[in-house]
């Protein structure tokens, strides 16, 4: 089996990440709510985490990440925890449900959302950004690589108008964390999302969101934290604030190997590896006739590549792929319609979506391109 569907979650996992969660779960404990030995152990595991996490994102206090299920929880925290009736937030063109839809409730609930122009290869308008910028601009959320088409958004650069404009500014990093690097304090990012089943290699079930010193955005749940039981409402000692109940210790274990795996590798030399991969496959995609790829052609971009087979319906190719090849894709809208309507490819059904992973290599590229030629053929 060839699995080319990284951006929906990376598999294979580095060996010590299995090795971790099958110890973690082996071992038990519940961080902070006793003395034990256990406890102790899986508090340590947190912890660890937080330490690798805040390493990896240059971020200098490591009680300022917050475990979440995955990215979507984190940007929700992050979203209606800033937000309120009456406030304005500028998004982007490309973004994923896991922004679009909890902006839609709370435009329901009367916040104004404008979507800013944004370029399928450039990504989004740094003057359509400062134009959308008014006095009740409260928040700026931009996802830093498109799920769909893997074309980056300037972060570093909007981080800077938000800066000079005084307005947070929080990056769904979905796509991006552990594949790119990443630095909160040069990009000034006051609100990082990020899954830790994806780049960063850990388990399903885990995901963080960075809360800088300069926000303070409402808890989304409230109950046992462990510690300052006595204490009416959530303690607002991080990561306390935003963690209530028990949490996916397992999981968190796990997502600690991974980013020490990483550490190791490095990921500026992963980034610079996944380039070269990305231009070898989108080199061979572009070379058959018959298949359209979108956004961007060349470096720099994320690890998704979508494209459509002339006169083919993107689900027939996935399927064909799945069940005559045995490869693994993604097709139809990912989870992203705004980002197709952009595309032009929302009426066609969306596209086919290849995304390689850190231990794809040359020959199961090659092995995809030979199966996408042979499709090709069959239709023309
Ligand atoms: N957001 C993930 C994807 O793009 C699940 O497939």
């Amino acid at each position: 089996m060839l699995y080319l569907d990284n951006a929906a979650t990376s598999w294979p996992k580095p060996e010590a990440v299995y090795d971790a969660v099958t110890d973690a779960v082996r071992r038990g404990g519940n961080p902070g709510r006793s003395n034990s030995e256990k406890a102790r152990a899986a508090a340590g595991d947190m912890s660890d985490a937080r330490a690798v996490l805040a390493q990896l994102f240059h971020i200098s206090d490591p009680a300022r990440i917050v475990f979440a299920m995955n990215a979507t929880d984190a940007i929700n925290l992050g979203l209606q925890g800033m937000l309120k009736p009456g406030d304005h937030v500028i998004t982007s063109q490309m973004e994923h449900n896991a922004v679009t839809r909890p902006l839609a409730y709370l435009e329901d609930a009367g916040v104004r959302v404008t979507k800013v122009e944004t370029d399928p290869v450039k990504g989004v308008s740094l003057d359509g950004i400062r134009q959308a910028i008014c006095s009740e601009t409260r928040l700026v959320v931009m996802s830093h690589a498109s799920n769909v088409t893997g074309t980056l958004n300037p972060i570093e650069d909007i981080g800077g108008i938000c800066r000079e404009a005084g307005i947070p500014f929080m990056v769904d990093a979905s796509q991006s964390a552990g594949a790119i690097p990443i630095d909160v304090a040069k990009m000034n990012i006051d609100l990082l999302a990020f899954p830790g089943h994806k780049s960063l290699l850990g388990p399903t079930g885990t995901g963080a969101l960075y809360v800088s010193e300069t926000v303070s955005p409402r808890p989304l749940r409230s109950g046992g934290t462990g510690v300052f039981s006595e204490v009416r409402l959530q303690p607002e000692q991080l990561p306390y604030y935003y963690e209530a109940g028990t949490q996916n210790t397992v999981g968190i274990s796990g997502l600690c190997a991974g980013v020490r795996y990483i550490l190791e590798r490095s990921v500026s030399s992963i980034y610079h590896e996944e380039q070269q991969m990305l231009q070898y496959l989108i080199d061979g995609l572009t070379a058959i006739s018959g298949v359209t790829v979108y956004g961007p052609l060349t470096s720099p971009r994320a690890a998704a590549v979508s494209f459509n087979i002339d006169g083919m319906d993107c689900a027939d190719v996935a399927m064909i792929l799945e069940t005559y090849y045995d490869i693994s894709v993604r097709s139809g809208l990912q989870c992203a319609p705004d980002t197709h309507k952009m595309l032009g490819t929302f009426d066609l059904g969306g596209t086919v979506r290849v995304s390689p992973g850190l231990f794809t290599t040359e020959e199961e590229i090659d092995t995809f391109i030979h199966a996408i030629k042979e499709i090709t053929e069959d239709v023309q």
